[in-house]
């Protein structure tokens, strides 16, 4: 390869240690272009990780309890570095081409999808601050959108279950969508009464355990269904109208207790086929305001994801997120079977932002919703606020309403929303609710 002397020429490439939200290690990427602009990511990490997820690169071994990136950085500093130096950063596709290249996996194995991501976001971000460009708004110019940009409609966890609260309750994530919000800052503002509501009526009732991953309550339910009925509670007491105002959904994270189309439910001892499940969830959706559900089934059940997917009702929204893995094709695939309206988008997931924002494109093809998430590891890293926005998805999930990893990426939205001189979000009809 032949340097070129542009000011988008990637000049230095460098790869650090750094510390995620669970203390534990993780790759952050710093490049550096001619023209002297720099950009920095930092790779998050998933607990509950679909099997066709890009695979993170972890040392093993006894340190840290085998979770050290020292290979992953090793590749970084030597022979990444060595192919992006020279490479033109404002050429998104050529860079992540390249990482592909020397791969050589289908799955990032060789160099760590924690690595690919981490140097992906971080050339993003370089090449925006060479154009003098907040990331948003350089994502939003490229696209060749008309109009201006709005915020995307929060889902926020308050009760954390699953892999994330030492399955003390089997469902993942019970979560808030201010469906009725006139914008983001009264999205955030409603969700965090609720919050503090859930908060005050699981401390009276004793029922507090603990902080989950992402930073919701960690119950002590004796039945999933009551983390349901608490949240209408909660939304009641913040002196919202539940359904109206603010909607419950829910992450099932359905791999986790299943396979093979089947499963257990370990809180309440009960063991159930795909249909048992379903039967199960939409009989919730039929009691709840609940108006999404992201994995109902496990990533191999695509028979029990379409069956629970023709029996649900219309204004359900249905997420894939293990099920679909942010893959363009595994997109397009659950869009033509029906099994999914709605897709996760975590760029860990596909390891490249070329591949992620190919995932997200094939959404808005088939006419599906796209939901861009963090993962139950994070940081201070504040990528996904600027992909929402700049690309125009019309929801954001980062987990819940409290703890910094969170919080500053809500509160990014909010400075986004000061730039645009509005905190707009997508129109009502933009949903399946709507
Ligand atoms: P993860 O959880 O980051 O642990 O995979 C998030 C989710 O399942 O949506
Ligand atoms: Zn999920």
């Amino acid at each position: 390869m032949t340097a070129n002397n542009t000011s988008t020429t990637i000049t230095a490439v460098k790869g650090r240690r750094v510390w995620d939200s669970r203390g534990r290690p993780t790759v952050e990427a710093d490049i550096t272009l001619a023209g002297g602009a720099m950009g920095r990511a930092i790779a998050p990490a998933g607990a509950s990780r679909g099997s066709n997820e890009a695979i993170d690169l972890r040392d093993g071994g006894p340190r840290f309890g085998g979770w050290d990136v020292t290979d992953a950085l090793k590749g970084v500093n030597g022979p990444i570095a060595k192919a992006l130096i020279g490479l033109d950063a404002a050429d998104q596709n050529a860079i992540d081409q390249a990482l592909l290249a020397l791969d050589g996996t289908s799955n990032k194995a060789n160099l760590g999808g924690n690595a690919t991501i981490a140097l992906s976001m971080a050339t993003l971000h370089a090449a925006a601050a060479q154009a003098g460009k907040p990331l948003w708004q350089h994502l939003w110019d490229q696209g060749g959108q008309s109009g201006t940009p709005v915020l995307p409609l929060p889902e926020i966890q308050i009760f954390g279950g699953g892999a994330h609260a030492g399955r003390r309750i089997d469902v993942q994530d019970f979560m808030v969508i201010a469906t009725g919000a006139d914008d983001y800052e009264q999205a955030l503002a409603w969700t965090a009464e609720v919050y503090l509501a859930a908060g005050k009526i699981m401390d009276e009732r004793g029922l507090l355990q603990g902080v989950a991953d992402e930073g919701g309550f960690w119950p002590a339910f004796d039945a999933n269904e009551d983390a349901a009925e608490t949240l209408v509670q909660a939304i009641e007491k913040a002196g919202l109208k539940p359904g109206e105002q603010v909607s419950i959904s829910l992450d099932i994270a359905a791999s986790e207790f299943g396979k093979g189309g089947r499963y257990r439910l370990a809180r309440e001892d009960r063991d159930m086929d795909s249909g048992e499940l379903a039967e199960m969830l939409l009989g919730w959706v039929g009691r709840y305001p609940i108006v999404s559900v992201e994995d109902p089934m496990s990533e191999d059940d695509a028979e029990g994801f379409i069956a629970f997917a023709q029996a649900a009702p219309k204004h359900l929204q249905i997420v894939g997120d293990d099920y679909l893995v942010t893959n363009a094709d595994r997109v397009r695939a659950g869009s033509r079977d029906g099994a999914v309206n709605c897709a996760l988008i975590k760029p860990n997931q596909a390891g490249t932002i070329s591949e992620t924002k190919a995932a997200f494109d094939a959404t808005r093809e088939t006419d599906m919703g796209a939901i861009v998430s963090a993962r139950s590891g994070e940081t201070e890293d504040v990528t996904i606020v600027h992909l929402a926005v700049g690309w125009g998805a019309k929801q954001l999930k980062v987990g819940s309403f409290t703890r910094s990893e969170r919080m500053v990426k809500w509160n990014e939205g909010l400075r986004v929303a000061d730039a645009l001189g509005s905190a707009a979000l997508p129109p009502k009809s933009a949903f399946p609710w709507g």
